[in-house]
Parts: C-alpha cells; structure tokens; sequence
C-alpha cells in the first residue's frame, strides 16, 4: 500500500513487487505485514509528536479521508452510529470524524505505540470521548461487537503482507469484521494492494458490496485503472 497512491504524500507499503519470493497471492510477505514494524513506526511518530507537534502520516491522503465522510454524509449515517476504525494508526480520521459530529467513534489498533499517539492527537484536538484500545483486530477481547460502521484504511493490506500464514490471518480478519459489525452494518474499504474483483471476493461470505466510492484513475502503456479501491460493503 502506498500513502502516495492516492495523491497523498507518504512512504510505499505495498506489495506485489519483483523483490523476494511472492507467496500464493503473489505478495512478497514484508516487515510491513508485522507488529514490530509498526511498533517502531509509531514508537518515532509519538517522538516526533512530542518534539515538532507533527502528527505523522495520514495514509492514502486527505482525500481518503474526505472521500468517507462524503459517505456517511450522503448516506446520512447518524452522528450517534457506533463507528469502529481498524488500525487506526495515529487517529487522525477519528479526529476528522468527531470533527464532523461524530459521537461515538472508536479506534483500535494492535500498536501501544500507536495507540499512545493517536490519544495524544485526539487529547491535543480536544476529543476526550474518543475511544482508544490496544487490540489485535484478530484475536478481539470479547467486548467488541454491535458496530453500525467499520472503517479500514491499509490495515487489511499490512495484514495481507504479513510473513506468517498471510491466508489464515486474512479469513480470521473476515471472522473478526463478522463478530463486531452489526447486521446490515457498513465496513468502508480502502485497499491499494488489493482490486475491486479480489476484494468482493475476500468479503463475499457474509458481505455484499453496497457502493463503490470514486478513486483517482491512472493510466500507463496503454493500460488503465484505479491505483487505490474504495469499497462498502454490508453485512448480510
Ligand atoms: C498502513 S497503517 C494505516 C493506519 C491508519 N488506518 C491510517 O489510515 O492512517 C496500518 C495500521 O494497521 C495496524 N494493524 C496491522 N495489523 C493489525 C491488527 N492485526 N490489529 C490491529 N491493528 C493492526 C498497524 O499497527 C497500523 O497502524
């Protein structure tokens, strides 16, 4: 996954490259794909937080962020629905999401890092009701569950690049998505490792597609396409 695919700035995460040996999906598995990497990223962005008030990257860009609440908006999603952001890295789309009036929004991410940087963001912002929780999407305590919305913005693709049992982490991901969406819930995607095509056919058991969300298009050799997907699905 690349920050910049989606016009933003940002380091590249992704993914099926020529480097290394790529697995049964063709990924090569990555340091990406592991806690410690996202440790240490963290570990730095709380430091550089502390030090220059810099609150780090915002993956795949602002418009990736815009492109969500544009969403719930026109869907008119009430400001009181119970939205869970899955790997929500620094938090910054908790803050843009309280910012817009949301009220009872939630961000987990298996980071301590992570999550010590986004309650510092959220507290520095003045949103002290956001929920923060260390938690590893795929082995959940057992509190979670009963949310209206999920939203993922490259947490499926850091797990997809994981270097142990990459297709087991990902069915336990579609489980865990199950236990804590409500039925007839959303869960907003937003990929760049993975199409459109791949992703209806990673969430097709107990998911169907609702929307696909507009994603800059690009064009190179004569071939086109979308350099990042943005999908909402529903729980059936
Ligand atoms: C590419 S970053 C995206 C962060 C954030 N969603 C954003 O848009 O800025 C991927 C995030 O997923 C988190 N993550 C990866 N695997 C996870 C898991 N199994 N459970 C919880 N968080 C996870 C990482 O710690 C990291 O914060």
């Amino acid at each position: 996954m690349s920050a910049g695919a989606d016009g933003g700035g940002g380091p590249a995460v992704a993914a099926r490259s020529g480097d290394g040996s790529p697995g049964e999906d063709g990924f090569v598995p990555s340091a990406l794909g592991t806690r410690e990497h996202w440790d240490a990223v963290y570990e730095r962005e709380l430091r550089t937080f502390r030090e220059y008030g810099d609150t780090g990257e915002i993956w795949f860009g602002e418009e990736s962020m815009n492109r969500l609440i544009r969403w719930l908006q026109k869907r008119k999603i009430p400001l009181d629905a119970s939205v869970l952001d899955i790997g929500t890295g620094n938090g910054v789309f908790l803050v843009e999401l309280a910012k817009f009036g949301f009220s009872n929004i939630t961000g987990i991410d298996y980071s301590p890092s992570a999550i010590q940087l986004s309650g510092s963001i959220t507290e520095k912002e003045g949103f002290s009701n956001i929920k923060l929780k260390v938690e590893d999407f795929l082995n959940l305590s057992t509190q979670l569950s009963g949310f209206h919305i999920c939203i993922d913005k490259g947490t499926f693709d850091a797990i997809s690049l994981n270097p142990d049992s990459a297709t087991e982490k990902r069915k336990q991901y579609v489980k865990s998505l199950s236990r804590v969406l409500k039925v007839k819930g959303f869960f907003l995607i937003t990929s760049c490792n993975w199409t459109k095509e791949e992703l209806l056919n990673e969430f097709s058991e107990g998911f169907e597609l609702f929307e696909e969300l507009p994603t800059p298009k690009f064009s190179f050799g004569g071939r086109s396409g979308n350099s990042v997907a943005a999908l909402v699905f529903q729980k059936m």
